[in-house]
C-alpha cells in the first residue's frame, strides 16, 4: 500500500529547505507534476489487481496525500510572496538617513570609579578584583574585628545560608590581596558592599566602595595625604586642602577621617570624604607580611558618595533605581 506519512515527511523537509519561489516551482514539478513521484504513486500499483475496497481505501489514501502536498506548498508560496511584496512596498531609499540606534551611556558610579582608576593607576597601582560573596574571616577577623569586637556591630550584616557574609565593604578584599600579591604593593579594589541600613537619602543597602592599599618599606602618613590628595585634585579638578581627623577602625592604626574643603551651598567648609589609617600590624600578619619590614597605609572611599558629590546626585536611592530618566542624563566624560 501507499506509504503516505513518510513520502509526505520527505516531502515537507525538502519543502522547509527550499529558498524561494523558483525552488517551490521546482519542487512543485518533481513530486506533483506529471511524472511526480506523489503523481506516479497513483500508478505503482496495480489497481485492477485490487478488491473494490482496497481500490477505494487507496484512493482516499492517494487523494488526501495529494490535497496536504499541495496545501503545503501553496501556503509556502503564499508566505514567500507576501515577504516579497512587503520588501517592495517599503523600497529603498539610499537618501534616507540610517537608523538611529541606541547606544545607551554609563552610569555615574561606573564614571567615577573607571574616573578614578585611571588616577591610581597614574600611580602605580593595579585593580585587584574580589567576590562579592566572602567568608567572615575575610569581612572581620583579618581585619582584626573578632567575633566578640563591638565594631562587628558598626555594619549590620546579610549572612547567608552557608556562613558566609555580603561584604559589608570593599576591606573585605584586604587580606587576599595581601596573600596574593605579596608586599610592596599598591592596588585598589572597587566593588559592591551590602549593609542592613534603615535607607535614606545618603544611605543604601547596596552601594560600591573603592578600597586602597599602600604597602612598602617607609610608609608614612604623608604619603597617604600625597596619595589622597592626588585622587581629590583630579577627580574634582581642583587643587584641594585636605585634613585628617582621628577616627576608630580596628585595621588601622592610627585610623583617620579624611575631610577636603570645598564650597557647598555657597559656603566654604569641611567636607567629610574618606575613611583611612595606616595598616594595623596584625592586619599585616594574617596577610603573611611582616609587620617589622613592611608598613602601609589603607583608606576605604564611598564610591557611591563621591558619584553623588562629584554628580550632584541629591539622593543615593536614585542610583539603583534603574530609572533610564536618571541613568540617561550621565554621559561619560572619560
Ligand atoms: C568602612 O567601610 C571601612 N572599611 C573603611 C576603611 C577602609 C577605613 C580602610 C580604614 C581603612 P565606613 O563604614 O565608614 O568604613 O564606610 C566607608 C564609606 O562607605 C563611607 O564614608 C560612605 O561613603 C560609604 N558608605 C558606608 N555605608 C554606606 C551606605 N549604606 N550607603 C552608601 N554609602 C555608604
Amino acid at each position: 500500500m501507499l506509504d503516505v506519512d513518510s513520502m509526505l515527511r520527505e516531502f515537507e523537509v525538502e519543502l522547509q529547505a527550499a529558498p524561494g519561489l523558483d525552488a517551490l516551482q521546482a519542487l512543485r514539478v518533481k513530486y506533483l507534476g506529471r511524472n511526480g513521484k506523489i503523481t506516479l504513486a497513483n500508478k505503482s500499483v496495480n489497481l485492477g489487481a485490487m478488491s473494490p475496497e482496497e481500490r477505494k481505501a487507496f484512493g482516499m489514501e492517494f487523494n488526501s496525500l495529494k490535497r496536504r502536498a499541495e496545501a503545503s506548498l501553496q501556503e509556502a508560496e503564499d508566505r514567500v510572496r507576501a515577504q516579497t511584496d512587503a520588501v517592495e512596498q517599503v523600497g529603498f531609499d539610499a537618501t534616507l538617513p540610517a537608523a538611529s540606534t541606541h547606544l545607551g551611556a554609563l552610569h555615574p558610579v561606573t564614571i567615577t570609579q573607571i574616573e578614578i582608576e585611571d588616577v591610581f593607576r597614574g600611580m602605580g597601582f593595579q585593580v585587584f578584583q574580589g567576590d562579592e560573596a566572602v567568608s567572615e574571616f575575610d569581612n572581620f577577623d583579618a581585619l582584626n574585628i573578632p567575633g566578640d569586637h563591638p565594631a562587628r556591630d558598626m555594619q549590620d550584616t546579610f549572612w547567608l545560608q552557608n556562613g558566609m557574609v555580603l561584604r559589608t565593604h570593599t576591606s573585605s578584599m584586604q587580606n587576599a590581596a595581601m596573600r596574593k600579591l605579596g608586599a610592596p604593593l599598591r592596588a585598589i579594589f572597587p566593588g559592591r558592599c551590602y549593609r542592613n541600613e534603615a535607607m535614606d537619602t545618603t544611605h543604601e543597602n547596596t552601594f560600591y566602595q573603592l578600597e586602597g592599599l599602600m604597602i612598602d618599606r617607609n610608609i608614612s602618613v604623608a604619603n597617604l595625604i600625597g596619595v589622597m590628595k592626588e585622587l581629590i585634585d583630579k577627580v574634582f579638578k581642583v587643587d584641594s586642602r585636605v585634613r585628617l581627623r582621628p577616627g576608630f577602625f580596628p585595621f588601622v592604626e592610627p585610623g583617620f577621617e579624611l575631610d577636603y574643603w570645598t564650597t557647598v551651598g555657597g559656603k566654604e567648609r569641611w567636607m567629610e570624604l574618606m575613611p583611612c589609617g595606616m595598616i594595623h600590624r596584625k592586619v599585616l600578619e594574617h596577610g603573611g607580611i611582616d609587620p617589622d619590614e613592611y608598613g602601609g597605609f589603607a583608606f576605604g572611599l564611598g564610591l557611591t558618595r563621591f558619584a553623588m558629590i562629584k554628580f550632584g546626585v541629591p539622593d543615593v536611592r536614585l542610583l539603583n533605581s534603574g530609572d533610564l530618566r536618571f541613568a540617561s542624563q550621565f554621559t561619560a566624560s572619560i
